[in-house]
């Protein structure tokens, strides 16, 4: 598409996050089989049903932009699920894979909570008020899982990797 606008340029970059969102689908039932540690599992589980919602209010945010909810291949989500694949495949011990998924999931996080931010603040910019509430809905509900995988590594999951020498 061509971007002539600041609207355009939220629209593209909706329509990364909508493709990042659809291929955080597909990879997360991966991690959730890959995961050992309960907490970590359910964690990703809740997180799945979270993304269905999200990817729901990226099509409310386009059909509000009189616009088509089309996608993009995200290239950014897309290497970290490649790079997570990797990992899950070199079939490390089991608690020392639960800490390289959780690195994996926060780097998903932080490449979303970027593109939510700044999509967000288009948004708000553009008076576009009922868009930018829905991409700070989903933008909390990333913060909210970056936090709780930090403090699962910290409290858990990090020194259970560390017992394997
Ligand atoms: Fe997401």
């Amino acid at each position: 598409m061509k971007i002539n606008s600041m609207k355009d340029l939220l629209i593209n970059e909706l329509r990364d996050l909508y493709g990042a969102e659809k291929q955080i689908l597909k990879a997360l039932p991966k991690m959730i089989k890959a995961a050992t540690n309960a907490q970590l599992r359910s964690g990703f589980e809740k997180h799945l049903k979270e993304t269905e919602n999200q990817v729901t209010r990226l099509e409310q945010a386009f059909e509000k932009l009189g616009v088509s909810a089309k996608k993009k291949t995200c290239e950014g989500i897309k290497g970290i699920a490649e790079e997570c694949e990797e990992l899950i495949s070199a079939d490390p011990e089991a608690e020392i894979l639960d800490a390289g998924l959780i690195e994996a999931a926060q780097k998903v996080e932080h490449y979303e909570m970027a593109g939510y931010g700044s999509v967000r603040t288009w948004a708000r910019q553009l008076n576009l008020r009922e868009v930018a509430d829905l991409l700070q809905q989903t933008l909390e509900e990333e913060k909210a899982t970056d936090k709780k995988l930090t403090e699962l590594a910290e409290s858990m999951v990090n020194q259970m990797a560390a017992a394997h020498t």
